[in-house]
């Protein structure tokens, strides 16, 4: 298919790559234009130097894909709008409140313009092996954007999961159990650092759990891989920034009378990490660069 598709970072730069390599037309608009540049002529994406230009390159019934940080999104809507019609397309792929999808979805409506919002997961690694993507929003559009979504994603790794605002819903929950996962994997290797064998391999150790134990996991081949990235996790700082999904599930789990003790907990941990650094919180912060390219606090 042919689509738009703007915001070339961490994840959308790659996500075009996987378009590109399965066949679709992508015309391509980043805030910085070196990206557009380069992507154009490494993969051969159509390029555009303005929302404007994007639109005129799209044509009718367009599709467009934004990947840009949730701060970013109303602004881009409101600069890309002006070139929308009637029947285009527009897809939040990135972590955006599940409230705002849905009230970006109906002022969007109100123009005839449909609205997806799309959970991504499996980080930068997902490049190369394919991602998992949560859909929400109405079903026709869905099924337009359908032969992309599934040429970037894992055999089987994504769904629809009912209306506006569902797929950003059920991305805020897996980011939120993400947390209370990372925090019990980093909490683990805490104690065996200061129990009774202190000298454990703990690089052996999480490769030997990835291979056929019950916690093998992607976030323990993170966690593997972040280790032997920082031996010892000595040179690491142990502060843990959040970027808002964690907080969100907390506050809807109380307007829900949902009790979530751990994921409670590990988030506030992250807080309290700007002052109270552990072994534990190293971990963290070691696993969510190795994912998500988010950088480590260095000491
Ligand atoms: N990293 C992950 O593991 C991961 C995983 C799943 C989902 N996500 C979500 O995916 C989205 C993108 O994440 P990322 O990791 O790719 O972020 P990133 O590397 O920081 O890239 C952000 C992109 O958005 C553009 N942008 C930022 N502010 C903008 C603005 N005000 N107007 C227009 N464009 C703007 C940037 O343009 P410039 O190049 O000009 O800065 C860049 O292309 C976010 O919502 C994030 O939460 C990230």
């Amino acid at each position: 298919m042919k689509l738009g598709f703007v915001g070339l970072g961490k994840m959308g730069y790659h996500m075009v790559r996987k378009l590109r390599a399965t066949g679709h037309e992508v015309v391509v608009y980043n805030r910085s234009p070196e990206k557009v540049r380069e992507i154009s002529q490494r993969e051969g994406a159509i390029p555009a130097v303005s929302y404007e230009e994007m639109a005129a390159k799209l044509g009718p019934e367009r599709v467009i894909w934004l990947m840009v940080p949730h701060q970013a999104v109303d602004g881009v809507i409101v600069e890309l709008s002006e070139y929308l019609d009637k029947g285009d397309l527009l897809v939040d792929g990135g972590n955006s409140n599940y409230k705002y999808s849905m009230r970006r979805a109906d002022a969007l409506s109100r123009k005839g313009i449909h609205y997806i919002d799309v959970g991504v997961s499996g980080g930068l690694a997902a490049a190369e092996t394919g991602y998992c993507m949560m859909a929400g929003g109405d079903k026709e559009p869905f099924k337009k954007i359908e032969p992309a979504v599934r040429d970037m994603c894992v055999p089987g790794g994504y769904g629809h999961f009912g209306p506006a605002g569902a797929g950003h819903y059920v991305k805020m929950v897996h980011n939120a159990i993400e947390y209370g996962m990372m925090q019990a994997i980093g909490e683990g290797l805490d104690l065996v650092k200061n129990g009774p064998f202190p000298e454990t391999d703990q690089v052996k150790l999480t490769d030997v759990w990835d291979h056929g134990s019950i916690i093998s996991s992607f976030l323990i081949q993170m966690t593997h891989q972040g280790l032997k990235h920082h031996p010892g996790l000595s040179d690491v700082d142990g502060y843990v920034p959040h970027s808002g999904e964690g907080q969100w599930a907390l506050e809807d789990a109380r307007e829900h009378g949902v009790n979530m003790p751990v994921i409670e907990e590990s988030f506030r941990v992250r807080l309290d990490s700007e002052k109270v650094k552990t072994y534990a919180t190293k971990a963290v912060a070691v696993m969510r660069d190795e994912f998500g390219g988010h950088g480590v606090a260095k000491k």
